[in-house]
């Protein structure tokens, strides 16, 4: 069986425990207060650890960077679950987790650019939904910055509101029906906005490696979904939102 523990900082260590895996990444307990994120298949986490820095440099909350190199970041280990786990619990109801993810946009997006090169750009996370969020003894903390980027800030509302729209569309999911209810919400709390760059979004969603066809094929659906919940929060007779 390949070892897949991970080599530098983590070498050092006795044993470094596998703690969890996402997609393109595992992350790893150095010690009580470290882990090792690492991406699987290489890529260098300089960029992200920088837009890191700059957005805790001004009181957003992510977990702290100890070390970046190459595939490897090495930073703060939060306690708690993540949002999507306490969402699931009933440790939040789907208002709250709504607007907790609705107020992180709001937060990340009154942020000075890094590199401002539009008037209206701002910082974008790019894949800000509960899985990416991390409820913590010092409040909710936002993880997984590698799509992070720079741009309209309603684009990454979008595209928080295309990532869950998509496993509500999803028949088979078993967390379709909590991801239909919480997108009704995350609408409601951020209105028609999400419609200015739903396009947009969906292109880029449709462009993303990681999807499976199957995802890919209901992209429309998602969509449908998050423009029919705008257009059902409108009074009777107004025009169509985003029209
Ligand atoms: N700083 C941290 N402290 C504690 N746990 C963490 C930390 N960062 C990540 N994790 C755990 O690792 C999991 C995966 O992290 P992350 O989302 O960064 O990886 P990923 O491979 O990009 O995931 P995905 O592609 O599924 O979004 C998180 O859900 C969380 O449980
Ligand atoms: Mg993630």
């Amino acid at each position: 069986m390949r070892d897949t523990r991970p080599a530098g900082v983590a070498d050092r260590c006795e044993h470094p425990t596998p703690l969890a895996s996402g997609r393109d990444a595992d992350v790893f307990v150095i010690d009580d207060r470290r882990v090792l994120r690492r991406y699987r298949e290489g890529g260098d986490v300089a960029a992200e650890a920088a837009v890191m820095a700059h957005v805790a440099s001004h009181g957003f909350p992510v977990p702290r960077v100890y070390q970046a190199r190459g595939a490897d970041l090495v930073m703060e280990r939060l306690d708690g679950p993540t949002m999507l786990s306490a969402f699931l619990a009933g440790e939040l109801d789907a208002t709250e987790t709504a607007t907790c993810l609705a107020d992180l946009h709001r937060r990340l997006h009154a942020l000075p650019p890094r590199l401002g090169q539009g008037e209206d750009d701002r910082i974008l996370h790019l894949d800000l939904h509960p899985e990416n969020v991390m409820l913590t003894s010092r409040g909710p903390v936002v993880i997984d910055w590698r799509n992070a980027t720079e741009g309209p800030a309603d684009l990454d509302v979008a595209l928080s509101a295309i990532i869950i729209a998509q496993v509500a569309v999803e028949e088979a999911h078993p967390l379709a029906s909590p991801a239909a209810t919480l997108l009704a919400a995350f609408v409601d709390r951020v209105g028609g906005r999400v419609l200015t760059t739903l396009d947009q979004a969906v292109a880029m969603r449709r462009d993303d490696p990681a999807l499976t066809s199957g995802e890919r094929e209901r992209l429309d659906a998602a969509a449908a979904l998050i423009t029919g919940r705008c257009w059902s929060r409108q009074p009777r007779g107004a025009a169509r939102p985003g029209a």
